[in-house]
């Protein structure tokens, strides 16, 4: 069965790669009907991928935006609300990988990385869950998480802090919103191919090897994976499904 978005008007962030999972998801999203306003810290990349969209036939805008900084969050919802009239869903999905083993972690680390991962999705789900209530309620919020944000993976201590957060977080918010019909839930991909992985493991192939060999489905993820759990989520279709969280990873935390 086809998941029906038509009218839906869906907000999603970090959405200028091409072959990011923001972007999947807003392609996902606009093929069932959504109209789309994107946004990343790269405002020509996502704005390159609104017209995209637009050249594919469906309704899209884009803006350059820092979901670090609490000014920009509002005039954001200001514009997709002066584009489209309302938002229905909120996609959480900016994000930046820092990778590095504690000896080499610095604090200025740690703190960037808890700011552009956690702080940003504390911004948005309030920000997005003022436009939803604003508008008497209803809305889905999917906030992009990861497997390391539910198993320890060296390496990772402030990104697993980051996504761990966002995972809990999106519980608490999702307990409050409940009662209004505003549903919150995380997606928690495993290794995707996209630029933060290809970042992550760059040159370094003995890295990949490492890493596909642990999947069970023995290769790694496409954007696509991630961007329909997350248009599914965002229906109506998920209607009963609240602070719940999803893996997407090949079978890589079942083991
Ligand atoms: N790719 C994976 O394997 C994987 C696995 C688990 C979780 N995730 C999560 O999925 C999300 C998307 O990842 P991706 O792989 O598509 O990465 P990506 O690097 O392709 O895309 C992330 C986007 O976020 C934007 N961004 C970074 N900082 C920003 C800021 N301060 N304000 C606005 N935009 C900002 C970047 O410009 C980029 O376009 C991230 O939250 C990531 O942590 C990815």
């Amino acid at each position: 069965m086809m998941i029906d978005l038509k009218g839906k008007v869906a907000l999603v962030t970090g959405a200028a790669s091409a072959e990011g999972l923001g972007f999947a998801a807003a392609l996902k999203m606009a093929g069932q009907g959504a109209r789309l306003f994107l946004t990343d810290l790269n405002a020509e990349g996502v704005e390159a991928r609104a017209a995209d969209l637009r050249a594919a036939g469906h309704e899209a805008q884009a803006m350059g935006q820092d979901v670090t900084d609490e000014a920009a969050w509002a005039a954001t919802i200001d514009a997709v609300v002066s584009a489209f009239g309302r938002i229905d869903i909120l996609v959480n999905n900016a994000g930046i990988a820092v990778l590095k083993m504690m000896s080499e972690m610095t604090k200025a680390d740690w703190d960037r990385q808890l700011r552009v991962n956690l702080d940003s999705v504390y911004l948005g789900c309030k920000a997005g869950l003022d436009q939803m209530r604003k508008q008497g309620g209803g809305g889905s919020i999917v906030n992009l998480s990861s497997i390391a944000g539910l198993v320890g993976v060296p390496g990772t201590a402030a990104y697993a802090a980051s996504k761990g957060g966002v995972r809990l977080m999106t519980k608490a918010i999702a307990l409050e919103a409940a009662r209004e019909g505003i549903r919150v839930n995380s997606v928690h991909p495993g290794s995707i191919w996209t630029d933060m992985q290809k970042v992550a493991i760059a040159d370094n192939k003995e890295q990949f090897d490492i890493i596909e060999n642990a999947i069970p489905m023995g290769h790694l993820g496409q954007p696509e994976d991630i961007g329909a759990m997350v248009a599914f989520l965002a229906s109506d279709d998920a209607k009963y499904i609240t602070g719940a969280e999803f893996t997407v990873d090949g079978g890589m935390t079942a083991q």
